[in-house]
């Protein structure tokens, strides 16, 4: 007898069909959150008083052997059994005998590879959240050692106005954060138990699905048995809040690729996390970051898949929904696999603090400094910015910085500019600590940035 096949059909199932049928490759790494759902299942069937006590703790006792036998690589998945529900229920059948039979009472696999889904969602999200922390951690850290490096912020990829290197580090933490955010809200909307839902239309079981929701962790049960065996928003939801992230480490990636380059120089990467080349013996390359915002293109096609799959999804389950394994499982994968190496990359990277410092002295970046000087000697800003970039025109002619434009030079262009303030104007050091606006460079407010962002990532 095919378990799989139940009586209505013929025992045998085209090949062609088989390999299209089978889940199990790929589902069998639902196998903790399967045993765990099952295990409560029936203790939930126990106390509706559709099995004794001691049929209960019979499944119970078999279910945790199936699991013992999983983790020791015993068990040999089977293709025909279609997926890791059926192969799980005929393994605990083959040790506890007929009352195996009675476990999936009041119990589709629609109900049960939601709770699956759920369970390994909540499972792998506290995973990707902790891993996110040590991220968070380790570019404070790094944020806190490089509090006097100063460097130029950038527009366009153009040296735009000073700063310092911990003010930049802490925009990436900001991102990071918000992922953070976004992958507990996530967390929050999904803590709901199907079980009890049954294929669709629930069941005439008197089960206790609150009690059930409660053993196995959730806030509370689902609320309408269609929904809960046909909606995947949730898994659309961490798709999209994995992708997002992904997207922010691709661009912390790129801003590595680009400071480690000789071009920039500003990162020097440790050899632990960083590779060579097979021809040019001189290489040493940063292919963590790059390899990071490849994820981010995985990451981005999972989503997309989940989204494209329920798009057309009537109401009631689909079988289409089986296909919403792979995307979930790779973008939880792909997105703690970056995480975590960039969390090392950056932990143990060095900041060529001269390089940083000497960048500064290019690109005018005190343009915008000087023509606040000019506004608060009474020229409008309009004014003002027309008349130093005159300047800059000047030093670009010159082929110097406004800096090094002699006095005569800087009055020809306007009057107050032969003033006192000029020189502290122009001195990009004293240009960061001007900035104490809040969400500012200047030091003290880095230093309140990183002792918030410090209690906040723990
Ligand atoms: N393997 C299926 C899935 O992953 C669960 C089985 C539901 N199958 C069914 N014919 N109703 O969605």
């Amino acid at each position: 007898m095919s378990v799989a096949r139940g009586g209505r059909l013929a025992a045998s199932i085209d090949a062609a069909m088989e390999a299209l049928n089978t889940s199990v490759d790929v589902d069998s790494a639902l196998w903790r959150d399967d045993i765990e759902g099952s295990m409560a299942h029936a203790r939930g069937l126990a106390r509706a008083g559709v099995l004794t006590s001691e049929e209960a703790d019979t499944l119970v006792a078999g279910l945790r052997q199936v699991a013992g036998e999983i983790e020791r690589g015993e068990l040999v998945w089977d293709r025909a059994k279609e997926d890791v529900h059926m192969n799980i229920e005929a393994r605990l059948t083959a040790i506890v005998g007929p009352v195996g039979g009675k476990l999936h009472t009041a119990r589709s696999r629609n109900d049960q590879v939601a709770t699956d889904l759920r369970l390994f969602a909540r499972r792998r999200t506290t995973e990707a959240l902790a891993a996110l922390t040590d991220l968070g951690r380790a570019i404070v850290t790094q944020a806190e050692h490089e509090i006097d490096t100063l460097m130029p912020t950038y527009t366009h990829l153009q040296r735009a106005q000073p700063s310092r290197l911990s003010h930049h580090l802490l925009a990436w933490q900001e991102m990071l954060w918000r992922d953070r955010g976004r992958l507990e809200d996530a967390l929050a909307r999904l803590d709901e138990c199907p079980l009890g839902a049954g294929a669709v239309a629930g069941t005439g079981f008197s089960l206790d699905r609150e009690a059930t929701a409660r053993e196995l962790g959730f806030a509370r049960a689902t609320r309408n048995s269609i929904d809960a065996t046909s909606s995947r928003d949730f898994l659309m939801e961490l798709a999209g809040a994995l992708a997002i992230l992904g997207v922010h480490l691709s661009r912390i990636g790129e801003e590595i690729v680009l400071w480690s380059s000789q071009e920039f120089g500003f990162i020097a990467l440790s050899d632990q996390f960083s590779t060579s080349s097979s021809m040019m013996p001189q290489k040493k390359n940063p292919d963590v970051a790059e390899l990071v915002r490849g994820k981010a293109a995985l990451l981005i096609g999972s989503v997309t898949s989940l989204l494209v799959l329920e798009k057309s999804l009537f109401f009631g389950y689909g079988r289409d929904l089986q296909e919403d394994k792979r995307p979930i499982f790779d973008a939880f994968d792909n997105a703690i696999v970056g995480v975590r190496a960039l969390t090392g990359a950056i932990a143990t990277a060095t900041f060529r603090r001269d390089r940083l410092r000497a960048a500064l002295g290019g690109g005018h970046v005190c343009a915008t400094d000087l023509a606040d000087y000019l506004v608060n000697q009474g020229v409008p800003f309009r004014e003002a910015h027309h008349i130093v970039g005159a300047v800059v025109r000047a030093a670009e002619e010159r082929g110097v910085q406004i800096g090094e434009l002699g006095r005569d030079e800087l009055v020809q262009a306007h009057a107050a500019l032969g003033g006192e303030g000029v020189a502290s104007a122009l001195d990009p050091a004293q240009a960061v600590e001007r900035r104490s606006v809040l969400g500012g460079p200047a030091k003290a407010r880095v230093l309140e940035a990183i002792s918030d962002a410090r209690a906040r990532w723990g």
